[in-house]
């Protein structure tokens, strides 16, 4: 038998307020029509003031818990996937690990931008696998909108706020690729791509900064990084892309998500498309996706999915889990 980790509860929160295309009109040279022929974008969702990260995360492990019928006492271990943490320290997790009124385990944050959610699996996945923790919370929550550059038209359409989380729990399985549960797991990173896309300012700067990004050039190294990396990962866990139900890909850009169900030889049948509604919200995209997907229900029990991310570093990775 094999210690899997395998989703219990699913649950997003996205923040109240809704942006619409059409709204950018008014302060920057840009239309509807190119935001949503260029992304596939149509509205994203801002924070509202005073409205936090970890309170989003919160919210979303919350409606996770409540999806699994467990409490927070059922959790040992919290990880949250931001690159916009509330404060600088302490992590967003321990924050979220105070507002579900849990005193014991451990919570830590991740940070691997866009693929900050796929890292984060992969990390829960081996605190399971390792028997560290039977229960994880894993989180993707990001309030972007705190670091657009307003005037950046090449950037700031493109971006928005919300949370996703999802219960992995250790479940005994027999061992092969029909398990349920996390099944394969492909990190990669590469550091020199750094000026494609980062933020401007940080702690040992002193400022806040602007997410900077040559949106063409990091496009051009993601469809051919994302497929590579699910294809690893299947291939790790013996199966291939004709085995896949749903690729829940990050949402970035739907020519980008098309891109890459091409290239692995799937239709747009198998992939679960939240792009137009949510924009591009970074660690948050994945679980956001898995969550609406399962409430819609595309996503059911048994069923092979694919997830894969690559952004700022550049980081990319994927995992393959079966439902
Ligand atoms: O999540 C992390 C990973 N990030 C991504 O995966 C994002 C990857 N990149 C993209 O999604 C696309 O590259 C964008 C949507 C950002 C841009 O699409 P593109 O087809 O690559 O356009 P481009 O950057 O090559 O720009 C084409 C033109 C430029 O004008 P010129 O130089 O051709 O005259 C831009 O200035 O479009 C212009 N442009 C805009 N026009 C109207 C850029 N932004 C806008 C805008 N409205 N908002």
């Amino acid at each position: 038998m094999t210690r899997r980790a395998v989703v219990v509860g699913t649950g997003h929160y996205l923040p109240e307020r809704v942006v619409e295309n059409a709204e950018f009109e008014a302060t920057l040279d840009t239309t509807d029509e190119w935001i949503r022929s260029r992304s596939g974008i149509e509205r994203r969702h801002f924070a509202a003031e005073g409205e936090t990260t970890s309170d989003m995360a919160a919210k979303a492990a919350e409606r996770a818990l409540a999806d699994a019928g467990l409490t927070a006492d059922d959790v040992d271990a919290i990880v949250v996937a931001t690159s916009t943490p509330d404060l600088t320290f302490p992590s967003a997790a321990t924050m979220v690990q105070s507002k579900l009124g849990m005193t014991k385990g451990f919570a830590f944050d991740v940070q691997a931008v866009c693929a900050g959610f796929v890292y984060a699996l992969s990390n829960a996945s081996a605190l399971i696998a390792s028997g560290q923790a039977n229960r994880v919370m894993v989180i993707g929550a990001e309030t972007f909108s705190r670091i657009m550059d307003w005037t950046d038209r090449g950037t700031c359409v493109l971006f928005g706020d919300g949370a996703g989380a999802l219960l992995l729990e250790a479940q005994e399985q027999p061992g092969t690729n029909a398990d349920r549960g996390i099944l394969a797991t492909d990190l990669n990173s590469d550091g020199r791509y750094k000026d494609l896309l980062y933020v401007d300012g940080g702690v040992s700067t002193q400022s806040t900064g602007h997410l900077r990004m040559q949106g063409n050039q990091v496009f051009r190294h993601a469809v051919e990084k994302l497929a590579s990396t699910a294809n690893t990962a299947l291939d790790r866990a013996g199966l291939s892309a004709a085995d896949v139900d749903w690729i829940v890909p990050h949402q970035a850009n739907i020519r980008i998500i098309q891109g890459t169900a091409k290239k692995m030889g799937l239709s747009m049948d198998n992939v679960v498309v939240t792009v137009q509604d949510h924009g591009n919200t970074s660690a948050a995209s994945i679980p956001l996706a898995l969550s609406v997907g399962k409430e819609r229900g595309q996503i059911k029990e048994g069923d092979l999915i694919v997830t894969e991310a690559i952004g700022g570093g550049l980081a990319w990775g994927a995992v393959v889990l079966r439902w």
